[in-house]
C-alpha cells in the first residue's frame, strides 16, 4: 500500500527565536509573503521605452545571475498594466535607487502616471529612462522571457553600466530600511 505523502510542518530553528508563522504557502499567501519579506533586498525601478511609451515600476525582484556573459533577472506580475510592454521592447534599464529616493520607489510602486515628470531622468539604451540620482544603473538588452506561474522572468544581458557613491535604499519586513557595516571583522565580497 502507497502511503500519502505528508508535508513536514518546518523544522524549528533549534528554538533559538521563537516562531512568529508557519505553514504551507497555498493556505495563507500573506503569511507566506510575510516570511519571504524576511529577505532584505535592494530597490530598483525598471524603466524601458515601447514606441512612445515609457514604463517604469518600481521592483525588488531584480538579482544578478551571471558574469559571462553578463546577465540579471526581475520578475513581473503577469497582471500588470505594464507586462506587454516590458515584453516586447528590446531593451530595458535597471535604476538602483539611493537612501533619499523612498518617495521615487513609492511613486513608482504604486503606478503614478506622472511618474516620469516627477523624477529627472535620461534616455539610455533603446530610450529606457535612466533615474538621476541612483546608485547604480544597469542598461540591458532583453534576452528571454520565462514563464513563472503568476509572473514572467525577465533575463536581460547588460551592455553598459554605471555606479555612483550614494547609499544605497533597501526593502526588508515590507518597509524601506538603511543599512550600516557591522563592527568588527569584514568578508572580503567574492572576486
Ligand atoms: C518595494 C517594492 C518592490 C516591488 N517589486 C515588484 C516586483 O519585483 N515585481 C512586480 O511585478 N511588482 C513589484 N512591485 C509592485 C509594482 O511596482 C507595482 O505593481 C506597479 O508599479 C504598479 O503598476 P502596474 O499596475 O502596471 O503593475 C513592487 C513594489 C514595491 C513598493
Amino acid at each position: 500500500m502507497m502511503l500519502k505523502q505528508q508535508v513536514q510542518p518546518a523544522v524549528g530553528n533549534g528554538g533559538r527565536w521563537p516562531v512568529v508563522e508557519r505553514g504551507q504557502p497555498l493556505h495563507d499567501s500573506r503569511a507566506f509573503r510575510r516570511c519571504l519579506g524576511r529577505y532584505p533586498t535592494g530597490v530598483t525601478v525598471v524603466t524601458a521605452r515601447h514606441g512612445d511609451n515609457l514604463v517604469g515600476m518600481t521592483v525588488n525582484s531584480f538579482a544578478s545571475v551571471s558574469l559571462d556573459p553578463p546577465l540579471i533577472l526581475w520578475s513581473i506580475r503577469r497582471e500588470s498594466k505594464q507586462v506587454e510592454a516590458y515584453k516586447n521592447a528590446e531593451h530595458f534599464a535597471v535604476n538602483m535607487l539611493a537612501q533619499d529616493q523612498m518617495q521615487v520607489s513609492q511613486w513608482f510602486g504604486r503606478g503614478l502616471p506622472e511618474k516620469f515628470e516627477l523624477v529627472s531622468w535620461e534616455a539610455g539604451l533603446g530610450g529606457a529612462p535612466l533615474i538621476h540620482g541612483a546608485v547604480a544603473q544597469l542598461e540591458c538588452a532583453r534576452v528571454s522571457v520565462q514563464e513563472a506561474g503568476d509572473h514572467l522572468i525577465l533575463i536581460g544581458e547588460v551592455k553598459q553600466y554605471a555606479h555612483f557613491d550614494g547609499k544605497p535604499l533597501t526593502f526588508s519586513n515590507g518597509e524601506y530600511v538603511m543599512t550600516q557595516g557591522l563592527p568588527g571583522e569584514q568578508t572580503a565580497s567574492p572576486n
